[in-house]
């Protein structure tokens, strides 16, 4: 008999937008004549189609196949050489400089932020913010570790800053922040690196929604802070930025600085690790993605994408615009697809999805599945064309 991973008896019974596509499935069903009026507001999925170079780059690299001199098989477990290339050129162009051959190709910030977990021994202090992304909770939990959580309040802005009584082993960031969409500037995350080389801890930065940064000021790369390199490992998607969450292309920053003492005294590399679990257990994003990944990550790739964000954050805006009308307290929608407020007359946030899927049929995304201190708050995400979003807030305008 298969002695189990018991862990999986610690995580939820299921994930969190995996339930919110639960009960609105079973929403569905019950009130057949309300199924055409739902606005999905929920899981941050994109609207807008792939832009006009990430199309051509995928034509262009389908055709490719179809003669031997082109054709591709397996690729580097690393990705190609000219996509790393563009995401430091790309790193670059923002004002940070990142090795191409610490760059590694990956299907999604998902998928990585989830595996890297592999290269922890069982008894790290992981530090993790609450509210927070639920795979990292997730994931730790399955490998049986231990979490510990900094709490992000309206009081801290949601951005939770070091505690020099908990001496942390790993700390997950993520800024512009998945769900309350606060960002940290370039202060606070001197303080989070600072921390980090004083206690010889790895950071693990989730920079997913970067590029919805609006103010120069504030940093879109943990490396634009110095001294990063030597303690933080940086995440990053085109999931967002160029509407490929369902086209699938990520990468991740392991510096080569990166190495820690272990138990005999010698020191291990997180990139050389990185590297040994990638090719064993990976075989790369499709050489078809990669290629249309590089397009999008040119200069004028870009100038398209940004067109998309721009049309979000209308949406945002729209947002926004609704929840300051209600004096509702909110953050996000500024650097950021994501609006995180305070639930209306006192409402728990499972209690809030209900009404609002009953009332008016909007889905949004509980607090509460982000983490306890998002018992009382509530996601909105922008990713919705202009009219459903312009349609949903107009609703919730009503009912409120
Ligand atoms: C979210 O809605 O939080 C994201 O879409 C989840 C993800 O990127 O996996």
């Amino acid at each position: 008999m298969p002695k189990l991973n018991e862990n999986y008896l610690n995580v939820q019974d299921s994930y969190l937008f995996a339930e919110i596509a639960r009960r609105v499935s079973a929403y569905e069903e019950s009130h057949p004549d309300k199924a055409g009026d739902i606005i999905r507001l929920g899981i941050g999925d994109v609207t807008r189609p792939l832009t006009k170079r990430a199309i051509e780059g995928l034509h262009r690299a389908v055709d490719e196949q179809t003669t031997a001199e082109t054709f591709k098989g397996y690729g580097p477990e690393q990705g190609y050489a000219f996509v790393r290339e563009a995401v430091a050129d790309y790193y670059r162009r923002n004002g940070v400089e990142v090795d191409a051959d610490d760059v590694f190709i990956s299907d999604g910030a998902k998928s990585d932020t989830g595996n890297i977990t592999e290269l922890f021994a069982q008894d790290n202090v992981i530090l993790v913010p609450d509210p927070v992304y639920p795979v990292y909770v997730d994931t730790n939990t399955m490998d049986g570790k231990k979490i510990v959580y900094m709490n992000g309040t309206e009081e801290n802005d949601f951005l939770p800053m070091p505690d020099d009584r908990v001496k942390a082993d790993i700390i997950y960031l993520c800024s512009p922040n998945n769900p309350t969409g606060a960002c940290y500037n370039k202060e606070q995350l001197k303080k989070w690196v600072d921390y980090a080389l004083k206690n010889d801890a790895v950071i693990l930065f989730d920079s997913a929604y970067e590029a919805f940064v609006s103010e120069p000021e504030l940093p879109r790369s943990i490396y634009a802070i110095e001294g990063a390199k030597k303690c933080a490992i940086e995440f990053c998607s085109l999931s967002k930025t160029a509407g490929f969450t369902g086209t699938r292309f990520s990468y991740t920053i392991v510096p080569k600085e990166l190495t820690f003492a272990v138990s005999d005294g010698r020191r291990m590399s997180l990139h050389d690790m990185w590297n040994r679990r990638q090719s064993t257990k990976f075989n790369g994003t499709p050489y078809i993605i990669q290629y249309a990944a590089a397009q999008v990550l040119t200069e004028e790739g870009m100038e398209e994408c940004m067109e998309n964000i721009s049309y979000y954050m209308e949406n945002a805006r729209v947002i926004a615009e609704t929840l300051r009308r209600k004096n509702i307290p909110f953050t996000g929608g500024v650097n950021s697809p994501y609006i995180w407020f305070k639930c209306p007359d006192g409402m728990e946030s499972w209690e809030l999805f209900d009404h609002l899927l009953e009332k008016i049929q909007v889905v949004g995304t509980p607090g509460a599945g982000f983490g306890v201190n998002g018992k009382y708050h509530f996601r909105l995400t922008s990713f919705g064309t202009h009219e459903k979003t312009k349609e949903a807030m107009k609703r919730f305008e009503q009912l409120f």
